[in-house]
């Protein structure tokens, strides 16, 4: 791996080799998502305790403060909507020149594994990844997304062996029983996909199963963003990623940190799971 490329991954993938990534793409095909309907207030809580966060560039350019030190990881992939029956058709959105230009840290394309697009949005991925290699961009390959799909082992593993096997530097999937085999049969990070709402404990739980069995962290945006005190859950989920806290320490963690929040008294509370480089 080339230098620009190592560094910037590992601006993502922290010193413990996992990561908490924000994602906030969702507006490229679902418009004006509960939670998201001001992205930049939504954000800006957040993101001193996201390890990357994942936006559009219409989303980065408008409404994220650009004074911030999160790498961000480039949504580059869409040209489709809600209303269409098939999410697959997709294509590049943005050119690499322009993720240089925001100074992405990486950049984040979907494939659709067994749709009618996926040699389409499989070679999406390989140009990708050789415009990356061209400028030292890491390339995260994000499977699976869909409705009514059967996210079994076996189907994730498939998607993630060949996101990798065309060259994605990692690769975002959802758990699955079995999610040791996706990690074991995918030479990449994983990293663990939230999807819909989930009450928090569950959420907690889903990112404990998954680091437990290898994932390299999670890239989640409703159960956070969407959760009832989403700094507090954001800090939770932090503390099962990079403090391997039990779900239900990290459950007493977020009630606690969400009660404090609620009774104002934020002065002088010790926080436990703030990024290394220090809390902002
Ligand atoms: C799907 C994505 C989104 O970033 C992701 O699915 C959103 O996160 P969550 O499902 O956790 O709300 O990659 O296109």
């Amino acid at each position: 791996m080339d230098w620009g490329l190592k560094n910037r991954l590992s601006r993502i993938i922290k010193k413990d080799g996992r990561t908490v990534m924000l994602a906030v793409d969702h507006g490229y095909f679902l418009g004006p998502t509960t939670g998201l309907e001001d992205a930049g207030k939504t954000v800006k809580p957040l993101l001193s305790y996201a390890d990357a966060l994942m936006p559009t560039r219409g989303i980065l350019r408008t409404s994220i403060d650009a004074s911030s030190e999160t790498p961000i990881v480039l949504r580059v992939s869409g040209g489709n909507s809600i209303l269409d029956e098939d999410l697959s058709n997709e294509g590049l959105t943005v050119a690499m020149e322009d993720a240089v230009r925001l100074n992405a840290a990486a950049v984040a394309i979907s494939i659709y594994v067994g749709s009618p697009n996926q040699k389409k949005t499989l070679l999406n991925l390989a140009k990708l990844v050789d415009e990356g290699h061209r400028f030292g961009m890491p390339v995260l390959a994000v499977t699976a997304v869909g409705k009514d799909m059967v996210r079994d082992a076996r189907y994730l593993a498939l998607c993630c062996r060949i996101a990798a096997e065309i060259g994605a530097h990692f690769v975002k999937t959802y758990y699955c029983e079995g999610f040791e085999k996706l990690v074991k049969t995918c030479p990449v990070p994983l990293v663990m996909a939230g999807g819909k709402k989930l009450p928090e404990k569950e959420a907690l739980e889903l990112t404990y199963n998954a680091i437990k069995r290898g994932a390299s962290g999670v890239d989640m945006g409703r159960n956070i963003f969407q959760a009832e005190a989403p700094v507090a859950m954001i800090q939770a989920v932090r503390a099962v990623v990079h403090e391997n806290y039990t779900p239900q320490k990290a459950y007493d963690l977020y009630r606690d940190l969400k009660s404090r929040m609620r009774s104002g008294k934020k002065k002088g509370m010790k926080n436990v799971t703030a990024k290394s480089e220090g809390a902002k």
